[in-house]
């Protein structure tokens, strides 16, 4: 394969939507940032040069950084962070993967910023598309824009469990004309297309906090993939993406020549238990003339004649508070036949049923007295333990005390195979009304981490839990793809839903959305040596600590053990690398 490089500025610039000017941490200017476009087996090597004040990772979600962990971009997990004014270069492959991936800071909630697509294309002369080539390829990025300072977002949220909300949803890194500032509608994203064309919509959910559904009117969609794996081509016209998630899509332009919005809508859960305002962003689809249009840009001087003046066609949107229409929707997609993924294991090694709750720790120290229940924080837990990152005090991150086996890591402890206490976790009677309800279990902090040896078939069966507001949880592992046998909703019971795994061709995907009040089942082959988050995509939750590592051990051979680090690789707090504080 080639060698494709970037360089990646990351720094500060003001920006300005709905009147209001906005310091925000970007890549290279952009938002969204630069898209890398590969083919499938080449090397990406990012150059990323930190002018921003902050500490700063790059993760490439979910490239598999095969015998590579040491490139996964996580904070004190797989590498020092780079400091204010430090650099650090990427080095990995893009093999065995296909389709559209993105990349984003690991960093609290910059992500909302610094972001951006990877493309990887079949390479030619050995496998194209299993489905008609299109006549372009958009990447559509959802995202928000946050009219507060998210690096201190993240910390209120770490700390006192403030509760924020995006001003404006995004596609693109617009706003679309649902949005105004001082009666001037904000700018929309624009698609232009040519009547009989197909389109493939390259599509990622960025996003900090919502699912979002996605409609264009007038026009169907043909999902050809999801998160870099080909799915049996499934023909809808609403798709549903979680955060982490990507989608890719064909669309024909076979509707009637005119103008059609795109809407991005999310859904939360249903009243009253999450009451957030919610926002939904529109880019405009339209049809231009065959003779002007060069099949390159889209905006203004790409338009046909007949656009300005003819009204736009708005699709119907589900309902804000309706969840339903995507659990049906995840739980449509099959892989493609034959795929390079299948067959599932058949025989399982280890299984894990990790209940995703939250639980309150004392502000003084793990347990609380009674009456004390004011002075206690609220946490998201993995089985009852809340996720801390080795502090960046440290002497290198996790990773590195594994591979050296210095064990230098004092908060460690392994991610028990169940739950502390089995009871009824989706009883919507259970959800406490409040974050500081004093009914949340007593949880604690550690650096939850499970080993697994070398090649050993994990199923885990991922649980929401009737916490707070009965969010779903769109869980993200690196490292690893995860065949995804079934849903369902209320609590597993591997007496009876054993029976609905789908082992012939599961959906293969690495960020998997549990369905509020309900579970999903997932097998892995744990293959790939290293030190693996696997985390809930909302950063709230994050941030929060539902999150833990999976250590994958070495294998008996040096093709199945992790190499020593790169030779630039970052020390913490050295002359090197002065991290902020
Ligand atoms: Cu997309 Cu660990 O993240």
């Amino acid at each position: 394969g080639a060698i494709v490089e970037h360089t990646f500025i990351v720094g500060q610039m003001n920006m300005t939507h709905l009147c209001k000017e906005m310091l925000v941490t970007v890549v290279n200017g952009q938002l969204p940032g630069p898209v890398i476009e590969v083919t499938e087996g080449d090397t990406v090597v990012v150059h990323v040069v930190n002018k921003s004040p902050y500490n700063i990772t790059i993760h490439w979600h979910g490239v598999k950084q095969q015998l590579n962990c040491w490139a996964d971009g996580v904070p004190m997990i797989t590498q020092c962070p780079i400091g204010p004014n430090n650099n650090f270069t990427y080095t990995f492959n893009v093999t065995g993967q296909e389709g559209t991936l993105w990349w984003h800071a690991h960093v609290a909630y910059l992500r909302g910023t610094l972001h951006g697509a990877i493309i990887i294309r079949p390479r030619h002369g050995v496998s194209s598309y299993p489905f008609p080539e299109p006549h372009r390829e958009i990447p559509i990025v959802l995202g928000e824009w946050w009219q507060m300072d998210l690096q201190k977002a993240s910390m209120d949220i770490k700390y006192s469990t403030a509760d924020d909300d995006p001003s404006a949803a995004t596609i693109n890194g617009k706003l679309g004309d649902l949005y105004n500032c001082s009666g001037v509608k904000e700018d929309g994203f624009v698609l232009d297309v040519e009547a009989g064309k197909t389109y493939l919509l390259r599509i990622i959910n960025a996003a900090l906090f919502y699912e979002y559904y996605i409609r264009i009117a007038g026009h169907k969609f043909t999902v050809v993939a999801a998160d870099a794996n080909y799915v049996s081509p499934l023909t809808t016209d609403l798709l549903a993406v979680a955060p982490g998630q990507t989608l890719d899509a064909l669309v024909v332009a076979n509707a009637a020549p005119g103008r059609y919005y795109m809407v991005a809508s999310p859904n939360q859960p249903p009243k009253p238990d999450f009451q957030h305002p919610t926002f939904t962003t529109r880019g405009i689809v339209q049809y231009t003339n065959e003779n002007h249009s060069n099949g390159g840009s889209s905006g203004p001087g790409a338009e046909g004649p007949l656009s300005r003046n003819l009204s736009v066609v708005a699709p119907e949107m589900p309902d804000e508070h309706d969840t339903m229409t995507s659990y049906y929707f995840h739980g449509k997609l099959t892989a493609l036949h034959p795929s390079r993924s299948l067959p599932v294991p058949a025989r399982v090694d280890e299984h894990l049923l990790i209940a995703l709750g939250l639980g309150s720790v004392c502000k003084r120290g793990q347990s609380c007295n009674r009456g004390e229940s004011e002075e206690t924080f609220t946490l998201a837990t993995m089985n009852n333990i809340s996720f801390e990152l080795p502090a960046a005090t440290a002497a290198g991150p996790l990773l590195e005390a594994h591979y050296y086996n210095t064990g230098s890591l004092d908060m460690l402890r392994e991610l028990p195979d169940r739950p502390p206490r089995m009871y009824n976790f989706t009883d919507p009677s259970l959800i406490p009304s409040g974050p500081r309800e004093a009914s949340l279990e007593a949880t604690s902090k550690a650096t939850i981490v499970r080993r697994f040896r070398h090649g050993t078939v994990v199923e885990v069966v991922f649980q929401s839990t009737a916490m707070w507001q009965s969010d779903s949880n769109p869980m993200h592992l690196h490292g690893h793809d995860m065949f995804v046998l079934a849903q369902g909703l209320g609590n597993y019971n591997a007496a009876t839903d054993v029976a609905k795994y789908n082992l012939v061709d599961p959906p293969v995907r690495n960020t998997v959305l549990v369905p509020r009040l309900g579970w999903v089942a997932v097998r892995f082959v744990a293959n790939n040596p290293g030190a693996w988050f696997v985390h809930c995509h909302f950063s709230f939750h994050l941030s929060m600590g539902m999150a833990a590592v999976f250590v994958v051990e070495d294998g008996p051979t040096v093709n199945t053990s992790l190499p020593p680090p790169p030779a630039d690789f970052l020390t913490c707090y050295r002359k090197n690398n002065p991290v902020a504080d």
